[in-house]
């Protein structure tokens, strides 16, 4: 059931149903979660069976403010506060030490725990509602609100299609932002990059004043996180990437029998075919971020085989989109 985010009706039904165990999904900046009561090992198994995810598979735990951090982390080091004060609320999880005995099933047993403040007036005021419950629930675990391996949803129907009616959904809009917070693992020592989201590279390094680390440059092995198998976010129909020439030579050599075929391109392409759905990716990194779930999610449904994507430009402010794409045409 879709229910109005902005109506203080539906929070406080929302929070109730979150102190009694149940899930409920509400919009994030960055996209809609799924979630449950992060202390709760039987609230959370509920997200891992809606979603048919493996439950050794960490989940974000969300908080109200920086303030709820000492709850579940064990250890702030200190370049990682330099990035909660720069950038909460806001688009961005940060991997903790987690506190023993603490939300042990949201955290995929593993020793370490994501943690985010998100910026949505609707996610917040869940949050302090949440707070405020009893007994109290100090944090939601929610990962994306879609199901395992598919594109995270982007507005409230996208979550009524992954899971039905049955599922307490607050609707907030379209999300401003569209892709998965950037993800900063604060285990280590220093900063690593798990996962790039529209905050960039050199806005993250200068917030901590350190230089951001990738997985492959450390020694131990990287963390399980599903955003980042190679394959995953991906639509039924099969993606590839190409530059705008071998878009425009492809659809050239189909000719008029192009079909089944939709092109996401910052170029124009040109097709004899009446069949071909084209769509124009804007020249504006973060604009291309917020549509690009819904415009996959779009072809899909209009049952395109194939979707050939442009392959976005250089420059760091494209990282986050660039890593999505590779991920769904790697599917
Ligand atoms: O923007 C977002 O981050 C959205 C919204 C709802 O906040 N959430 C989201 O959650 O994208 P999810 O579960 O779809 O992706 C979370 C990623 C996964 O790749 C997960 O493995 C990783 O975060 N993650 C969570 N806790 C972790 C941990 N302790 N260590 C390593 N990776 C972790
Ligand atoms: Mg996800």
């Amino acid at each position: 059931m879709i229910v109005d985010g902005a109506s203080p009706a539906a929070i406080e039904q929302a929070a109730g149903a979150l102190a009694a165990g149940e899930l409920v999904a509400f919009p994030t900046e960055t996209v809609y979660g799924l979630g449950a009561d992060a202390s709760s090992d039987a609230a959370v198994a509920k997200i891992f069976a809606a979603k048919g995810r493996p439950s050794d598979h960490p989940l974000i735990v969300h908080v109200p403010d920086a303030s709820a951090v000492a709850l579940f982390a064990s250890e702030v080091p200190a370049f990682a506060q330099k990035l909660m004060q720069a950038f909460w609320p806001g688009p961005l999880t940060l991997i903790l030490p987690r506190r023993a005995q603490v939300a042990a099933a949201a955290a995929g047993g593993q020793g370490s725990i994501g943690l985010r403040c998100p910026a949505h007036p609707v996610a917040h005021a869940l949050l302090l509602a949440c707070a405020q419950a009893k007994p109290p629930v100090s944090g939601l675990a929610a990962p994306s609100a879609n199901r395992f391996g598919r594109v995270s949803p982007t507005t409230a129907e996208h979550v009524r299609s992954e899971f039905g009616d049955a599922l307490l959904v607050l609707d907030g809009g379209p999300c401003r932002v569209g892709i998965e917070s950037t993800i900063v693992d604060c285990t280590r020592g220093v900063p690593v990059l798990l996962r790039p989201g529209v905050l960039t590279r050199p806005q993250v390094e200068a917030a901590c004043g350190q230089p951001l680390h990738l997985p492959a440059e450390m020694e131990q092995e990287a963390p399980r996180a599903s955003g980042t198998l190679e394959s995953h976010y991906a639509p039924s129909a099969r993606v590839r990437l190409m530059d705008a020439g071998s878009l425009q030579t492809a659809l050239d050599v189909l000719g008029p029998d192009a079909s089944g075929i939709a092109i996401y391109s910052r170029v124009i392409v040109v097709t004899r075919s009446d069949k071909v759905l084209r769509r124009r990716m804007p020249d504006d990194a973060g604009e291309t971020a917020r549509q690009l779930f819904a415009v996959l999610r779009e072809f899909d449904a209009q049952g395109v085989g194939l979707i050939w994507v442009e392959s976005p430009p250089d420059g760091p402010e494209w990282d986050g989109v660039r890593d999505r794409l590779q991920r769904a045409s790697a599917a």
